[in-house]
């Protein structure tokens, strides 16, 4: 049984040995391939909430920790929770994570996120205070598009930053978004692959944009500095912006405008290669 607010104990004491291991294996490989291609915040994030212990982190333990950084705490929850609950957690700097962890045969694919993608792959950039401030203030975000009938348009900025986001640093590209750093194979692709576009973050654009739930990204936003996606969605008031975009046409997944930063034109070769391609949507 949950409580009004979704959330359940974590019960770190009941999980077996076998998946303190897999926590283990899935941590080693990332921690392997990800300096030098995730944003220093992340890196920095795993330090200070010292997550390179071995084994599932305790969330009575990683709260304390960020708690003292950013305000923050992780609470558990048994799966996809409503999207007003979610937002209301968010907007009170509680980040929401599923508690159970893959099992072996699921190590490069999940269909609902485990504690592997919630926690390594969300928590650490928790503990940045910037990024921590843009998470709150995108729940408070939620809050009022659900109020408006906009949490579809809303969804792509969580989506194409906080899940899939891409980090300019000088002339090369840095990953930041969780479901990129938590996975394997999608840390090589979303920087070195040609298949995908790679363009600048322009908020209106980006919520016209649809995106993919069932294979990797064909278009990647990239983003200035946490700073400036902070300043940029902060102080917006998102009503006027949803009211232009209603009724306009969505964009296919791998469009590019005239007006587009292009950092990468990618040649799709990868999406093209998917049984699951189309011109269209997977949204
Ligand atoms: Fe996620």
């Amino acid at each position: 049984m949950h409580k009004g607010d979704w959330t359940v104990p974590q019960e770190w004491h009941l999980y077996r040995a076998d998946e303190h291991a897999m926590w283990d294996r899935l941590f080693e490989r990332q921690a392997r391939l990800l300096p030098g291609r995730v944003a220093p915040a992340f890196l920095e994030g795993l330090d200070i909430l010292r997550l390179s212990k071995p084994g599932i982190p305790d969330f009575a333990e990683l709260n304390a920790r960020l708690m003292d950084a950013t305000g923050w705490q992780v609470v558990a929850v048994p799966g996809l929770v409503p999207d007003a609950v979610f937002f209301d957690h968010l907007a009170n700097r509680r980040f929401v994570a599923g508690r159970f962890i893959r099992r072996p045969d699921q190590i490069d694919y999940l269909e609902e996120p485990d504690i592997f993608h919630d926690v390594f792959g969300h928590v650490p950039l928790l503990a940045n205070p910037v990024f921590a401030d843009y998470m709150a203030a995108y729940g408070r975000g939620g809050q009022r598009a659900v109020k408006l009938g906009a949490i579809e348009r809303l969804a792509r900025l969580y989506w194409y930053t906080v899940e899939f986001g891409l980090l300019r640093s000088g002339d090369s590209l840095q990953i930041y978004g969780a479901g990129i750093v938590s996975s394997f194979s999608e840390s090589v692709f979303a920087l070195d692959d040609p298949s995908p576009n790679r363009i600048g973050f322009d908020l209106k654009r980006l919520m016209q944009t649809r995106y993919r739930i069932d294979d990797f990204q064909q278009t990647y936003f990239v983003i200035d500095s946490f700073e400036d996606l902070l300043a940029q969605t902060i102080g917006t008031d998102f009503a006027p912006l949803y009211q232009e975009l209603a009724g306009s046409t969505d964009l296919d997944v791998a469009t590019i405008l005239p007006g587009d930063t292009v950092f990468h034109l990618g040649t799709q070769a990868y999406a093209r290669s998917r049984p699951t391609h189309s011109s269209g949507s997977s949204e």
